[in-house]
């Protein structure tokens, strides 16, 4: 359990809070590029850690993150109109440029009073990965590097980058991705399907018998510069160990533990809408090919564990507004939750939890350590911060390229040593 303070901190990322000053000394998914795709596109609505913000790319491409609302009487600008550099509101004609200066003021005659001095709040960008980074963070801690996640280094055709809306606080999302435990129960296909004749989880069928056999994972971890590898071992077939290496990443970044050696791999990360809500954005890459276009055509329909099914919006269509669609049959007879898409299991479980979760009623177990692990790195993290101390980690974008996945090894090796025959280094450090 946390201290009622503790959970406050934990959960608060509004400006003025100590994490949301944490957050912000880092560069953050804002949205994905293909959600302003073209110069002089329909500029976005986007909110981020709660401030209302405005995303648009002008006509030459360049991208701009500034207030929602303009200068002069507060008209929203998303309705404003975006033609030759610049985004213009529809009130009065004021018009800006993608640094947030006011640029033209056709109801204002020359040199009168406001001329050439209106400024809206703007915040830099980058493309990286296929998403939009912005820093929100003091001028003059900006990072050069947005996190150099390997996603973003690899050619385009090799990765496959979307998002989906959580309706709950980031943390317990978070959370949900680095306690790797409870996929013995959560996302188990019910005892009748798990045999070799079902196409459904053929492929599978054997880790999921691990995973459903030894419901308590041992957990150790590496720690390095940029946070930590959770290793959770589990007893496999003969002397064997099944092992889930799960990357957590200051501040809001995860590599999953799922990919065998030569599948694809794939990474989360979470920018706060509110307290109450948060996108998700969810990648998934190959080091060495492209992403067929089976696959993308799998992503796009909720496949692969990692991606749910999504309708307008980015917003999945199993969702709390509709139970995720569960069914109480399927429940009985195929799966332990009645709700289908391993995606979609998880972003239930977490939106249950409520809005935003009260940490001082739980009862940790052993096999929570790694949630107890990441807590006490970022509050430690943001009280270094509230006393003066800037974070490291957003200066060491490079350390960013990191992998997690599965391992089958010998049952006496060391997380060290399955991190170095998996992966060649003993944090996933890519070099
Ligand atoms: S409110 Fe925008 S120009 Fe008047
Ligand atoms: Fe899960």
């Amino acid at each position: 359990m946390l201290s009622a303070a503790d959970n406050e901190l934990l959960v608060r990322t509004n400006q003025n809070t100590p994490l949301g000053e944490y957050f912000r000394h880092f560069w953050q998914p804002v949205a994905l590029s293909e959600e302003i795709p073209l110069p002089d596109c329909a500029p976005i609505r986007v909110t981020v850690m709660g401030e209302e913000l405005l995303l648009f790319r002008n006509s030459a491409g360049k991208v701009g993150l500034i207030d929602r609302y303009c200068g002069h009487r507060g008209a929203d600008l998303f309705f404003g109109r975006n033609e030759e550099c610049g985004i213009r509101c529809i009130y009065h004609g004021w018009k800006y440029d993608t640094d947030g200066k006011c640029i033209e003021m056709p109801n204002v005659p020359p040199g009168a009073a406001y001329h050439d001095t209106i400024q809206i709040k703007a915040y830099p960008t980058q493309e990286f990965a296929d998403m939009v980074w912005a820093y929100m963070g003091p001028a003059e801690s900006m990072p050069a590097l947005v996190p150099q996640l390997e996603v973003g280094l690899v050619p385009s055709e090799n990765r496959y980058v979307t998002k989906r809306l959580i309706e709950c606080n980031w943390a317990h999302s978070m959370e949900g991705a680095l306690d790797t435990a409870h996929f013995s129960f959560l996302h188990m296909p019910a005892p009748s399907q798990m045999n070799d004749d079902n196409p459904n989880v053929a492929a599978d069928v054997k880790r999921l018998r691990w995973l459903r056999n030894d419901p308590t994972p041992r957990f150790t971890f590496v720690d390095h510069e940029v946070g930590f590898v959770i290793g959770g071992a589990r007893h496999a077939d003969e002397d064997e160990h099944y092992w889930r290496l799960t990357q957590y990443l200051l501040p809001n970044h995860s590599i999953t533990p799922s990919s065998m050696p030569n599948e694809i791999y794939y990474g989360y990360s979470w920018t706060p809408i509110t307290d109450e809500a948060c996108w998700m954005y969810v990648y998934a890459w190959h080091p060495e090919r492209a992403i067929t276009a089976e696959e993308r055509t799998r992503f796009d329909q909720g496949g692969y564990g990692q991606f749910a099914a999504l309708g307008p919006g980015y917003l999945p269509l199993r969702n709390r507004s509709n139970n995720y669609l569960l069914s109480r049959e399927e429940q009985r007879t195929e799966s332990f939750t009645g709700i289908r898409g391993i995606a979609e299991q998880d972003q239930m479980a977490q939106e249950s939890q409520g809005y935003i979760l009260d940490r001082t009623k739980e009862h940790l177990t052993p096999t929570d350590v790694g949630i107890v692990r990441f807590r006490k790195l970022i509050l430690d993290e943001v009280k270094a911060l509230s006393a003066g101390n800037t974070p490291k980690a957003a200066h060491l974008g490079q350390a960013y390229r990191t992998r997690g996945g599965g391992a089958l090894t010998a049952d006496q090796l060391q997380l060290e040593e399955v991190m170095i025959e998996r992966f060649g280094t003993k944090t996933g450090v890519v070099n």
